[in-house]
């Protein structure tokens, strides 16, 4: 490998997150796996294209296999993964996904999130109260965080929480290796639960007006979605605004002492911080599409049904995009970073996560002058998901 770390000397704080975005820089921005039978999109510019273009569906978990499904115990027959996935709308294209996306858009609306930042303030407060100078960021703030506040956008009691980590990970399996049966049992399971959990707040006295809950029970009430597709938009929230944000609350913090920039975080503009920490190494570092038509792009032709996958983490680190992209620079000005998608299926809790995280850094940046890392970050595989579990950090 010829591209190298530039904070490789800091041995102390591996695993490096800069090692998976080094490695895939060797190869071309457009380039097939012939083992996988995938492609890998690791340039800006070919990322952007792709990402909406009118002939890559985002239905890929009913219509694309990789060569592992090929000979497995095929579970799904008609299809992949579980009924409930295929309904999601970030899984559909066209009208179903516009109108099932805009059943919870007013959800992520300004005002909302306005209303939800002293109850994400009073989480972050209550976590640090009383607390010695230890922390392990992931079970101690970034977990709790993200489970309680997205219990509370839809509107699920606070005992469901701890329950979300769990969920997570199977329907995270489930998704990249359904051809596994112990996984597919695991996430029709977690799906299942959802399932029930939605049901049972549904049917509460107690389920709070201004819910997501509650907005998609006025919904089907009024005919504009199915009971069906009312818990697969509840399981979505739960799955999409879960892990994504407890990952990244670590990812983040791993990566400014990876980089030596704890006082560079304490005197940066919290909002910009976010946008670079984003773009260094964000918890959604890859997304897929599946192609409905051939398509060409660098000499290369992808297939109609061949699998594609859009290498965001990547994508935000290629120099024709961002200047010395491999460097943290907390007070860079970003334009436009990828860790969010882009066009139709650009996330939907953006701001929500934003929010989330610039607050954790106000707080943190507050309070701890200064941090050191008690032992390298823990990262476990999960069904071939790295999963950051533990991040224990002293501060005083
Ligand atoms: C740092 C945290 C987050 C990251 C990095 C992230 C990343 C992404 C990305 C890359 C997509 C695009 C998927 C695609 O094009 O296939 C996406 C979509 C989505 N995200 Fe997030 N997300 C985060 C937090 C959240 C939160 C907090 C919520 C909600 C509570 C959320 C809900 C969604 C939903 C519903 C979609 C589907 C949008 C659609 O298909 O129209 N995300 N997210």
């Amino acid at each position: 490998m010829s591209s190298r770390c530039p904070y490789a000397h800091a041995a102390v704080v591996q695993p490096d997150p800069c090692t998976d975005y080094l490695a895939l820089k060797e190869v071309a921005p457009v380039h097939r796996d012939e083992v996988l039978g995938v492609w890998f999109i690791t340039g800006t510019e070919q990322v952007g294209e792709l990402i909406r273009h009118p002939a890559l569906s985002s239905a890929w978990p009913e219509r694309g296999r990789t060569v592992l499904h090929d000979g497995a115990d095929a579970a799904n027959a008609g299809g992949r993964t579980a009924d409930t996935v295929r309904r999601w709308f970030m899984f559909n294209d066209g009208t179903r996904h516009k109108t099932l996306r805009g059943l919870v858009a007013p959800l992520f609306s300004a005002s909302r999130l306005a209303r939800l930042r002293p109850f994400v303030e009073e989480q972050i407060d209550d976590m640090f109260t009383g607390r010695p100078g230890r922390i392990d960021v992931m079970a101690d703030l970034a977990v709790p965080l993200s489970s309680r506040v997205i219990c509370r956008v839809l509107g699920l009691p606070a005992e469901i929480a701890p329950r979300l980590e769990g969920w997570s990970q199977d329907i995270a399996a489930l998704l990249v290796a359904d051809y596994l049966p112990e996984v597919s049992r695991r996430g029709d399971l977690a799906l299942s639960q959802i399932q029930h959990a939605v049901g049972a707040a549904l049917g509460s006295p107690d389920l709070p007006p201004d819910s997501g809950l509650a907005l998609l029970k006025k919904a089907q009430e009024s005919g504009e979605a199915d009971e069906a597709d009312i818990e697969a938009i509840a399981g979505l929230i739960v799955y999409a605004g879960f892990e994504t944000t407890s990952t990244f609350i670590g990812k983040a913090l791993r990566s400014v002492l990876h980089a030596g920039a704890w006082r560079d975080l304490r005197s940066a503009d919290p909002a910009t911080a976010v946008e670079e920490l984003l773009r260094f190494d964000t918890s959604v570092r890859q997304i897929a599409r599946v192609a409905t038509a051939p398509i060409t792009l660098d000499g290369q032709r992808i297939e109609a049904g061949d699998l594609v996958l859009l290498m965001l983490g990547a994508a935000n680190r290629d120099p024709g995009a961002f200047a010395d992209p491999d460097a943290l620079r907390l007070d860079r000005s970003i334009r436009k970073h990828l860790a969010f998608g882009q066009g139709q299926h650009y996330c939907l809790g953006a701001g929500l996560a934003r929010m989330e995280v610039q607050i954790v850094i106000e707080k943190i940046s507050r309070a701890w002058q200064d941090v050191r890392l008690v032992e390298p970050p823990t990262t476990r595989l999960h069904f071939g998901i790295p999963v950051l579990e533990r991040l224990e950090l002293e501060v005083s």
